[in-house]
């Protein structure tokens, strides 16, 4: 089995996934760039771990340290953020050395950076990047993937929707990246091609039977760039994330302002400060019963060129960030047992095939209808 490097282990989401891996049996290399919570967390491991894991200093500031951290065949899993101001340096490294790269980012610009700009250069160095490998994005691409394939060639538009139930929380990390999401460019794939269009554009309703309908505001995702390779008739992808305030409605108005206002001179760099500052990370998120208690729901709906219903996935599971530690584990445990079909930038449909995804998920603790 090939080594597996965990770059922000001592993050919340980066506890969670070396909590998970030590559970699975594995025993990752911990990296972070603070050595007393590197050695808190070893010690928090050893009573799964036996002799203690492995630990070494890197810090994204000083990208040789991340570079020295992997070697060819190593699989690096990231979940430094937010991923567009301190993600380079380990995608770098991965593709230099010619190491698996796996991260937990679900920024728009990050994933088309990752896709567009790192992928090819990932390709002809004969490595996989497998980017947005958590809760977001991994199951919209799953239920989609499974749509497609059941509801045959008629599928014109995938509606993909996240919703949440429960309560659950978020972490510091995810508010410091939702910051920096708000302030970048994002996607959709429209009329049969991506399209720049920015988070938060559209709203979009799913009708879920006996008058139940549910809401949720257009995000990028990686299923842009993943679904449409499986459909060649495909022409939408809508990915969502839900919300039940009435004040949902206004959020197209809000984030048309804010871009703007990120354009006038003077005023838009003291926005972008402001909004900025206000995203700091490494400052915790839900705990345990919190997570208990907090659901996660995807919805995706295939429809043909008339709006007709095809077919319609629901995915049901536990809180968001237990299911990104589940998710990014088996990712880089099966990557390090059996290698990733591919090279270049790849979605988990193409790296691991639908049915491996579907048993990862069930593994996960998600209900598949
Ligand atoms: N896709 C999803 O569904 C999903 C789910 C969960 C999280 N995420 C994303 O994952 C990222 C992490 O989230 P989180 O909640 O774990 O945040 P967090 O608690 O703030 O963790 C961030 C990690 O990055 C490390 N770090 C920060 N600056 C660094 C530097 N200069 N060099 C090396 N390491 C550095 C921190 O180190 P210290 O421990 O030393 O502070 C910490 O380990 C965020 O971007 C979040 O949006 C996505």
């Amino acid at each position: 089995m090939q080594r597996i490097v965990l770059l922000g282990a001592t993050g919340y989401t980066g506890t969670l996934v070396a909590h998970e891996l030590v559970r699975l049996g594995a025993r990752p290399l911990l990296a972070g760039r603070s050595r007393d919570r590197l050695a808190s967390l070893v010690d928090d491991l050893t009573s799964v771990t036996g002799p203690r894991l492995e630990t070494a200093i890197a810090d994204v500031d000083d990208p040789a340290t991340v570079r020295a951290l992997v070697e060819h065949g190593d699989v690096l899993v990231s979940m430094v953020g937010p991923f567009v101001r301190h993600g380079g340096p380990a995608i770098e490294a991965a593709i230099d050395t010619g190491a698996v790269y796996l991260d937990s980012t679900g920024e728009p610009a990050f994933i088309r950076d990752v896709v567009e700009r790192y992928g090819p250069r990932a390709h002809a160095a004969g490595t996989a990047l497998l980017t947005a490998f958590g809760h977001d994005w991994v199951p919209g691409n799953v239920a989609g993937a499974l749509a497609l394939r059941e509801a045959g060639d008629a599928t014109t538009r995938l509606s993909i929707g996240y919703f949440g139930s429960g309560g659950g929380g978020i972490s510091g990390g995810t508010r410091a990246s939702a910051a920096r999401v708000v302030l970048e460019p994002s996607y959709a794939f429209r009329g049969g091609r991506l399209r720049a269009e920015r988070v938060g554009a559209r709203v979009v309703t799913f009708e879920l039977g006996h008058g139940r309908r549910v809401r949720g505001v257009s995000a990028g995702g990686t299923e842009p760039f993943t679904l449409p390779a499986l459909a060649p008739g495909l022409r939408d992808v809508d990915v969502v994330i839900g919300a039940r305030t009435p004040s949902l409605r206004l959020v197209p108005a809000a984030t048309a302002v804010l871009t703007g206002a990120l354009r006038v001179p003077g005023l838009g760099p003291r926005v972008r400060r402001v909004l900025e500052a206000r995203s700091t990370g490494s400052s915790g998120g839900p705990d345990a019963a919190r997570r208990a208690r907090s659901r996660s729901h995807v919805v995706a709906d295939a429809r043909d060129a008339d709006g007709a219903l095809l077919r319609r996935v629901r995915l049901d599971g536990p809180d968001p960030y237990d299911l990104t530690a589940r998710f990014l584990a088996w990712g880089a445990l099966r990557a390090a047992e059996d290698g990733v079909r591919g090279t270049g930038a790849l979605g988990p449909v193409d790296a691991f095939g639908l049915d491996a995804m579907l048993d990862a998920l069930r593994e996960a603790g998600v209900r598949i209808r």
